[in-house]
């Protein structure tokens, strides 16, 4: 079984864009800069977004973060959005999800202009994906495909149990496993709430993508012998034993799985840091204007 560790990949991402941003700025341009905007104070969404703003930090990004209370309307949510989306300075942003329930999600992403949506949340970008055109990648499964890419992951022509139809993982982490791309070439099957005897299709699979958030829910017994088993769930469990009070636990449980493994990522050190250098990576396609010339 061989771990496919996220966190020392991100690491070696973080150094290849250090080495890039240092170029930039010998050669007299600016930074590039990510903006990201957190809305009221989600324990989670603070930690991603202060991870976001860390990583930044580390290659020479320049970010900002826009902190509002939870209170703030729509209106003035938007208002922000149309700055940002005409502030020449600005590479990228994102809005930290989820929003308060009064604030609709679906009128906040469209607002985003496409140029800047590092996240690909747009409706355009996420079209983009589904033709195959050049788009922002949503960072989860961008940090997936780049995980399977540099540990030479074989995906052509296997069977990919995708478990979860999110539009921020699963719906797109299948269509670019269906791909003809490499990694891709996948046969897809898209697993969901409703889907009968998922065990079943599981046990069939070259390879798992586990991203439906109920912790340690795939059972390692449903593991074939061999398979592939990326876990994008992160769930914080309480557990007195800890200093901060909880544990992270994935969607898969990973003592029963690792051992039926050929590769599997642990949780945390998987997909989380991944997911971040990923969001670097469209900041920096974003400055250098590969998606939208
Ligand atoms: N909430 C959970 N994941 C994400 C993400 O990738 N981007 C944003 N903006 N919010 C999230």
């Amino acid at each position: 079984m061989i771990l496919l560790d996220g966190k020392a990949t991100s690491q070696q991402i973080k150094a290849e864009l250090k080495q890039q941003t240092d170029i930039l700025i010998a050669s007299g341009k600016r930074a590039p800069h990510l903006v990201a905007v957190l809305v009221g104070n989600n324990g989670a969404s603070e930690t991603y977004v202060a991870a976001k703003i860390k990583a930044c930090e580390e290659v020479g990004f320049k970010s900002t973060l826009h902190r509002l209370p939870d209170t703030v309307s729509e209106q003035e949510l938007l208002k922000l959005i149309q700055d940002m989306n005409s502030d020449e300075g600005l590479d990228g942003f994102i809005i930290q999800l989820p929003l308060p329930k009064h604030i609709s999600e679906e009128n906040i992403l469209q607002a985003v202009d496409a140029r800047k949506d590092v996240d690909g949340f747009h409706p355009q970008n996420v079209g983009r994906l589904t033709l195959g055109l050049p788009t922002f990648v949503s960072a989860t499964p961008a940090g997936i495909m780049e995980l399977l890419a540099r540990y030479y992951v074989e995906t052509a022509g296997k069977h990919c149990v995708v478990i979860g139809r999110s539009n921020i993982v699963g719906t797109p982490v299948s269509l670019l496993m269906s791909r003809n791309t490499q990694p891709g070439n996948a046969t897809v099957t898209l697993c969901h709430s409703r889907t009968k005897n998922i065990e079943e299709i599981v046990r069939s699979a070259d390879i798992v993508i586990a991203a439906i958030g109920k912790p340690e829910w795939v059972q390692g017994s449903w593991i074939k012998e061999g398979a592939v088993v990326i876990d994008v769930g992160i769930t914080r469990m309480a557990d007195a034993s800890k200093k901060s009070g909880f544990r992270l636990a994935g969607d898969v449980h990973f003592e029963s799985a690792a051992p039926r493994c050929s590769f599997i990522t642990p949780v945390p050190g998987g997909v989380g840091p991944m997911t971040i250098v990923s969001l670097l990576k469209n900041t920096l396609k974003s400055y250098n204007k590969e998606v939208y010339p």
